[in-house]
């Protein structure tokens, strides 16, 4: 047996204790180093008076617990009633109130799961108040402190206010219940293994406290791509799995969802079809989700991978997207479900003959024309780009595009495409870059982050979910620095503003601790990494040279001649895919003025997306001054030198960082530096061999 399928309760660290730091992640409570800081933490720590007794309320208190001890070595005192000693002082805004306490305009400051620290001190004595409007706000306000404290920050003069500016702020595993997880590098399922639920809930507690740690408050448990064994999810035989696991993350504040198989009325109803008009249909899921609701009665909804990738979906029925989705949600409205559907719909039985047909335009072809048709309980779930989840890609048109749809951005946390988590790179900077993006859909400054917050539309529904990157590793993300990219998604997410430099740092000294070398040498890596991991791989915004299906590794043919649409169209003269509406695909028409004019121009168009717009010969002359070939060779290069860099980094940090999580970087690393020798290696070869262009350093190319 798996040394985690016994463990139930992390307190009790039953396995290999050198796993400690890494289990741990962002929650290790180190013990605070003393002097002052550790002087005035105490001051607060010896009680936490709790004004509320919801099950959430009772996660805070635990968690203060864990970290009181492991930080300070105390155990603190619980009352639930106030007195004017030292506390933590934990409640919603009107338990709080009443009990005497000050709070002003409070309430009106604070959105659904927004928070207030305060410190009020008293003569001698001082308390914190972690204020929530709700006992969600409570939680996330423990974490905040707790984070704080972890930090080292002052906290005796407190006034902090959060509101997060996403208000679903999801996650989306891609388990599946033999255990396996798509697109998944650190392990197996935490779920399920053998076409069960797992017995280890410790394990999953755990995740909601990580989960709940960085805001997010909804997961969907299971893969979009619905199997034959996960259709049964929602019916009584695992129903009440899913109900004991819904009820581990309700107490972190986290709503549950299921992905669901659209043609479920046929496999577990009996029915002959399942057309979304037919009123057997429509029944059939009425009953289903009442059902769902008897055992989870918080349930958050479904997701929905209709009519994608082989997914059976209502064109079937020669009905339409929002045919679909209207169904379910009807069905999910008495219950303030929600349907996840998702875009990520395009023909993957293309002929690569076929100029006309261009991958990058279907999700906006599907459902900008069904914009304003979808009820108001139908969230559409696009990705960050029209492709999916490269390196790089220009932003989806349907932000900004649909106006009158609830929507959500959809992230891979997932390093499918950058790396499969044995190469370092860090997305925040990448998606900051996207929620950055202006749209233009209601002038200038109308950015993806307030797109998606809802601040432009004013959508009922929306914010943003992401493509999950743990397993069952015990360091979580298989590369001990993908933890970053998970800790960063969720703070990130809460708080679009926040820099790529302050949410790395952060998570730094939470996890490895306050030496400046460690977090300056850390960040710096983090920083760099999704350059140089862009810089070895696909150029200018190419996308696709990997190996078919498992998606790992270098070949630049791999999706030339193939049925899914992805192509580069490379040959002696020179490469790209033009889009423009000039001589291409039409694409660039898809977006905003703004943005339409700077893609269709090859003057304009910025380098890092070139070869996603343009077909260019190789001596094309970029705004950088090089030659696309020249540009090719020369980070292709750099990129393995970087990598070399990156090496030498980590090794300055030897002996600071702990031995376990120190060698398994570094042997990640190794990983990262023969695959970027491959990579660097072929692309070169690739097009030296098409253009006939010698390099003009004349490095070796074979
Ligand atoms: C990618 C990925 C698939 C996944 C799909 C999706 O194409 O490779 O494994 O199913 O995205 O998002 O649905």
């Amino acid at each position: 047996m798996n040394v985690l399928d016994k463990r139930n309760n992390v307190k009790d660290f039953d396995f290999d204790p050198i796993y400690k730091t890494s289990y741990e992640a962002w929650l290790g409570y180190r013990p605070i180093s003393g002097g002052d800081t550790e002087e005035t933490y105490r001051k607060f720590c010896g009680q936490i008076i709790s004004l509320g007794n919801t099950q959430v309320i009772k996660s805070a208190m635990d968690e203060l617990k864990r970290a009181f001890q492991a930080m300070l070595d105390v155990i603190p005192e619980i009352n639930n009633t106030v007195d004017t000693s030292g506390a933590v002082v934990l409640g919603a805004f009107e338990e709080i109130e009443a009990a005497g306490y000050e709070l002003g305009d409070t309430a009106v400051q604070l959105n659904d799961d927004g928070f207030r620290l305060k410190t009020v001190s008293a003569g001698d004595t001082s308390q914190i108040l972690v204020i929530g409007k709700s006992d969600k706000g409570v939680l996330y306000g423990t974490f905040h402190l707790l984070r704080l404290m972890q930090m080292e920050a002052p906290i005796d003069k407190l006034d902090v206010i959060e509101n997060p500016a996403n208000q679903l702020r999801m996650i989306n595993e891609w388990d599946n219940m033999d255990g396996s997880i798509e697109r998944g590098y650190a392990g197996r399922s935490i779920f399920y293994e053998g076409n069960e639920f797992t017995n280890n809930l410790g394990r999953i507690k755990d995740y909601a406290r990580l989960l709940s740690s960085i805001g997010i408050n909804a997961i969907a448990i299971n893969n979009v791509n619905v199997h034959a064994v996960e259709t049964e999810l929602i019916t009584k035989k695992l129903l009440p799995d899913v109900k004991q696991v819904a009820d581990i993350f309700r107490a972190y504040g986290i709503k549950t969802f299921l992905s669901i198989n659209y043609a479920s009325p046929i496999q577990l109803g009996n029915l002959d079809t399942a057309d979304p008009l037919n009123e057997k249909v429509r029944e059939w899921w009425r009953e289903k989700t009442k059902e769902i609701y008897d055992y989870i009665p918080d349930f958050g909804g479904y997701v929905v991978k209709a009519d994608s990738e082989h997914r059976p979906g209502p064109f079937t029925y020669n009905r339409n997207h929002a045919d679909g989705a209207n169904m379910l949600a009807e069905a999910l409205q008495p219950f303030d479900g929600i349907v996840f559907w998702r875009c990520f719909v395009y023909n993957c039985l293309q002929d690569w003959r076929d100029r006309s047909t261009d991958r990058a335009k279907a999700a906006y072809d599907h459902f900008k024309p069904l914009d304003g048709e979808f009820l108001e309980n139908v969230v559409l779930q696009i990705k960050n780009g029209p492709m999916d989840f490269q390196v790089r890609e220009p932003v989806s048109p349907l932000f900004g595009g649909l106006e009158a749809t609830n929507h959500v951005l959809e992230f891979q946390v997932t390093q499918e495409y950058t790396g499969q988590q044995k190469h370092l790179c860090y997305l925040i900077p990448q998606w900051k870059e996207i929620l950055d993006f202006d749209t233009y859909a209601r002038g200038e400054g109308s950015t993806v982050k307030k797109v998606v917050s809802g601040e432009v539309f004013g959508n009922r529904y929306s914010g943003i979910t992401a493509v999950s990157n743990i397993g069952r590793d015990m360091n979580w993300t298989g590369h001990p620095l993908a933890q970053a990219n998970f800790y960063g998604y969720g703070r990130l997410i809460w708080n679009p503003k926040l820099t790529a430099e302050s949410i790395s740092e952060e998570w730094i000294k939470l996890t490895f601790g306050t030496d400046s070398e460690v977090v300056e040498t850390i960040s710096k890596m983090l920083l760099d990494s999704w350059s140089i991991y862009e810089s070895y791989t696909a150029p200018l915004g190419v996308g696709w040279m990997v190996n078919p299906s498992h998606h790992y590794g270098p070949n630049v043919d791999g999706y030339e001649y193939s049925v899914w649409g992805t192509y580069h169209f490379a040959d002696c003269h020179g490469i790209g895919v033009d889009r423009t509406v000039a001589s291409g695909t039409g694409y660039t028409a898809q977006y905003f003025p703004g943005n339409a004019e700077i893609y269709e121009s090859l003057e304009k168009c910025p380098d890092e997306l070139l070869l996603f717009f343009h077909h260019v010969p190789y001596t094309h002359q970029l705004k950088s001054g090089e030659t696309v070939i020249q540009h090719i060779y020369n980070t292709h290069f750099e990129g393995v030198e970087r990598v070399n860099g990156l090496i030498e980094q980590w090794e300055s940090l030897k002996g600071k960082i702990d031995e376990k999580r120190y060698e398994d970087v570094a042997a990640r690393l190794d990983i990262q530096k023969e695959n970027a020798k491959d990579w660097r290696d072929i692309i070169n070869t690739y097009f030296y061999r098409k253009s006939g262009i010698d390099d003009t350093l004349a490095r070796t190319i074979y």
